[in-house]
């Protein structure tokens, strides 16, 4: 049965900065090809901003802005909301009225789809209307269609991913130009990639928000996060990307997934992978996800993960569906697809892969013996060791590069915790997991 539509869909933007002007734009450009996908024509009825005065893309009229969220919660002839303002309130009480109100609502945020995903996927479900996300991972990439519809008929085993632009670019520009972390983040702050606040994007938070946003889609997961490892990449240094590319590898910052029965394994940090992996080269700003299904096998996306047209593409597609869905009679057809279920993390103990290891030590007689000892001690294999050079003075330092083979995590921690008592340490020992792409 066909709903009671007038004969347009009728949106209303929360949000008209960056990605709201993209996609007034693209819905001004794309217009004729979106009609016909639909089966009627998209309608802008309102734009709610904070400040009226701000200057906007032509494509904003002015008379759709409003700084009044009940002239749309109490609009019963808006069908669709988009939300691009961003942060977690009040968004979330904005998205939870729309569906109240049996409204559709796409979101292009990955915080609140992260906190409160599972909550509001449900309550679309109930009110029998629709919840799209797919700009909250990835900017334009389709790796929530990918994850909910094509991969619908199998099942995935595992997801390595770089969620974060703003980090994949400081990245290559340390391997390839040699710039420090600083002097990139500042080149990527001037490019318009960071974050207001780049905390978010080189710390982690960013991704790990995306890798939580994938794993409901990948692993129907709902997973208590607040233990889950996340580390940014504000520590490595030129010494790091030397050692990385002299093992044949190159530094990712990955957010990464294992179905592992009963748990979830996630976790976000930086990793190296091999040069010839299918990751190594996502290079710059872009965004790649690399999906594992257990009958499909590999299945690599890359793409532009921020910025206003990219993200607009996934807003806009939303919009398609969830309007197709309404004119089609079928409202909360794509959000009845994710069925969640608890499901505990694995603890990062339990993790198993390789590690790099680096110790700054003092260039003593006997302390590589003593390394290799304390690793083994906790059954920690060594497949390669460096050692190079001799330390300035009796306070100087000289690195010993340590490759592992598989072990526990736990086991190694163990191993460094030893270490770090010997008085030979000079600085905090590193550990980077490598990571099999
Ligand atoms: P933005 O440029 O800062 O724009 C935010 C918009 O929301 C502004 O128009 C602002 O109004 C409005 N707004 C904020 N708080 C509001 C409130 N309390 N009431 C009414 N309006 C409010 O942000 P953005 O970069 O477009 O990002 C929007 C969302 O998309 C975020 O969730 C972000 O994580 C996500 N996203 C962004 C990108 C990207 O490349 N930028 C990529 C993927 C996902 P005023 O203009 O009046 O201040
Ligand atoms: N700041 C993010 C990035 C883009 O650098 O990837 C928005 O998700």
């Amino acid at each position: 049965m066909k709903s009671e539509l007038g004969s347009s869909v009728r949106v209303a933007l929360l949000g008209c900065g960056t990605v709201g002007g993209g996609v007034l734009r693209l819905l001004r450009d794309n217009g004729s090809v979106l009609f016909p996908r639909i089966g009627a024509p998209i309608e802008v009825t309102h734009v709610l901003v904070q400040n009226l005065d701000k200057p906007r893309v032509p494509e904003c009229k002015r008379e759709w802005l409003t700084t009044d969220p009940d002239v749309i919660f109490n609009d019963e002839k808006v069908d669709v909301v988009l939300e691009v303002m961003g942060g977690e309130q009040p968004a979330w009480s904005y998205i939870e009225r729309a569906l109240e109100g049996g409204k559709a609502a796409v979101t292009a945020n990955k915080l609140l789809i992260a906190k409160h995903g599972p909550a509001l996927v449900a309550r679309a479900i109930a009110k029998g209307t629709d919840l799209a996300f797919e700009a909250s991972v990835g900017g334009g990439i389709p790796i929530i269609r990918t994850l909910r519809e094509a991969l619908s008929s199998d099942s995935v085993s595992s997801v390595h991913a770089i969620l974060n632009g703003t980090s994949n670019y400081i990245l290559t520009r340390m391997r390839d130009a040699g710039l420090s972390f600083s002097v990139a983040l500042k080149e990527a702050q001037d490019l318009g990639y960071a974050e207001a606040d780049p905390t978010l994007d080189v710390d982690g938070h960013d991704a790990a928000q995306k890798l939580i946003v994938m794993a409901m889609l990948a692993f129907a997961a709902q997973v208590d996060t607040t233990k889950m490892v996340v580390e940014g990449i504000r520590s490595l240094d030129e010494a790091d990307f030397a050692f990385a590319e002299r093992f044949g590898f190159t530094l990712k910052h990955l957010g990464i997934g294992h179905d592992r029965g009963e748990k979830v394994e996630l976790r976000v940090h930086p990793a190296l992978v091999r040069k010839n992996s299918v990751l190594a080269n996502v290079d710059g700003v872009l965004n790649g996800m690399f999906v594992m299904g257990r009958a499909l096998g590999p299945c690599l996306l890359v793409g532009r993960g921020a910025g206003d047209m990219p993200t607009a593409v996934s807003v806009v597609a939303d919009l398609v569906d969830v309007a197709r869905a309404r004119i089609e009679g079928q409202p909360g057809l794509m959000t009845r697809g994710i069925q969640l279920k608890q499901r505990g993390l694995l603890p990062q103990d339990d993790v198993v892969t390789r590690y790099y290891l680096r110790f700054d030590v003092g260039d003593h007689p006997g302390v590589i013996g003593t390394i290799a000892s304390a690793l083994g001690a906790e059954g920690v294999s060594i497949e390669q060791m460096v050692q190079e050079g001799r330390a300035d003075g009796e306070g100087g330092a000289v690195p010993v590069c340590i490759i592992t083979h598989v072990s526990k995590e736990g086991a190694v921690r163990r191993a460094i915790a030893a270490i770090e008592k010997q008085p030979f340490l000079r600085g905090r020992p590193r550990l980077l997991r490598i990571e099999e792409v």
